[in-house]
């Protein structure tokens, strides 16, 4: 049977299309290498490059609708780049290995828009080396995630939930702010300070990396203003100052960046996972103080993931919410909340961002058993293994 004849020129076509728009390294149909393989080889490298066309084109579709065509063009690429870091300096590092991080690291370049110490280099960044106490001197992490911890506006004395804490990145933005006046007060960590971080995610395995992140960068004099939680949470009762609530997600630029993982996509997935987030903030308002703030945070590119799951929190908790508005250095605002996309931020992002006021008590019970009736889809969604 001829191969080509088999599958048809379509198929070919699609193969061919798939190759231009991800730009990605798949075998040709004519090249040498795929020449070279076997007949049922060749099919499934066919059959599988069809899949990631058609899905491609879905996809696009499904983004383009959300973004216009010509704005959907310039993200799409810019997504495609893999994920841009810098490295923050840990405060709780000697004096000494930062200066010799910052003296033998090539052509870097401070983070203008931050106010925490963060640089970017043209060079790839060697390992983070402890100090003599054991502490690692710097983090690598999308300079957005930096921006998200600022949104929860922290104070020396706040008492803090990071929901989904791992790998760590955000916890430990958070610990920087949060114990800065220890550093300005010549290290004294002996100093008491009432600031208390709960970081929790329910994954044993990412949680296993948070608390390895924890102890390589917090030193074991103020472990006693953190507590380590791998719980699938669920708050009834007032606790927190401030709750982060950096959500699982479609995280588009890490599925970009993965073909295995990309071929799994459907816009149903995303729809699932937008049901599962509204559900986590539903219960997790409950957890603010009056008078509190929750940033929700997702890295998702999907407004039904972004500003449509904050529209309907803000219309249907019965905890009262309100949206605090603000404007950030980089980025740009949604109806809701406001979002860091790559194409327009220099290669940061993609993140958004919604900070959400609890405004009074509230008696929630009545309403909240009707939105758990709506939402009772997801209960049997495993906790897929999100990347930061
Ligand atoms: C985007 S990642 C968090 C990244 C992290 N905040 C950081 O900055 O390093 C989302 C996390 O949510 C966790 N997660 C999944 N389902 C959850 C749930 N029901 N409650 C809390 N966390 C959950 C996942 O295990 C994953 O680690």
């Amino acid at each position: 049977m001829n191969f080509r004849r088999f599958w048809g020129s379509r198929l070919i076509k699609s193969f061919c299309s798939a190759k231009t728009l991800n730009n990605s390294t798949q075998l040709q149909p004519d090249s040498e290498k795929f020449n070279s393989l076997s007949k049922n080889k060749k099919k499934l490298v066919l059959k599988n490059s069809l899949h990631h066309s058609i899905t491609l084109s879905k996809f696009s579709s499904f983004y383009s609708t959300q973004y216009g065509q010509d704005r959907w063009q310039n993200l799409f690429k810019s997504l495609q780049n893999p994920t841009r870091y810098c490295a923050l300096i840990n405060k709780f590092t000697s004096p000494k290995h930062i200066q010799s991080f910052l003296s033998t690291t090539p052509n870097l370049e401070q983070v203008s828009f931050l106010d925490l110490p963060c640089y970017v280099s043209s060079e790839r960044f060697k390992q983070p080396e402890k100090d003599e106490n054991g502490i690692l001197n710097y983090y690598l992490l999308d300079a957005a995630s930096i921006m998200v911890v600022k949104a929860l506006d922290l104070n020396v004395n706040d008492v803090i939930l990071d929901l989904c804490a791992a790998p760590g990145g955000k916890s430990l933005v958070i610990l920087q702010y949060l114990l800065s006046s220890i550093i300005h007060n010549n290290n004294d960590f002996s100093m008491n300070y009432g600031g208390f971080l709960t970081s929790n995610d329910p994954s044993p395995n990412r949680c296993r990396r948070l608390k390895q992140v924890i102890t390589d960068y917090i030193p074991p004099s103020l472990q006693h203003h953190i507590k380590i939680l791998s719980l699938d949470l669920s708050l009834s009762l007032p606790t927190y100052d401030k709750i982060l609530v950096d959500a699982p997600c479609s995280a588009e630029r890490h599925l970009l960046n993965s073909p295995n993982e990309f071929s799994k996509w459907k816009p149903s997935r995303s729809k699932i996972m937008s049901q599962k987030q509204y559900k986590m903030l539903l219960d997790a308002v409950k957890g603010i103080h009056v008078d509190g703030l929750l940033v929700y945070v997702t890295c998702s590119i999907n407004k039904f993931e972004n500003e449509e799951v904050v529209k309907k929190i803000l219309k249907n908790s019965w905890v009262p919410l309100e949206e605090v508005k603000s404007e950030w250095i980089i980025g740009e605002t949604c109806e809701k909340g406001w979002i860091i996309l790559p194409d327009k931020c220099d290669g940061w992002g993609p993140l958004y961002f919604a900070i959400l006021k609890r405004v009074g008590e509230g008696e929630f019970r009545k309403k909240e058993k009707r939105s758990f009736r709506r939402f009772n889809v997801d209960k049997n969604i495993e906790n897929d293994d999100y990347e930061e």
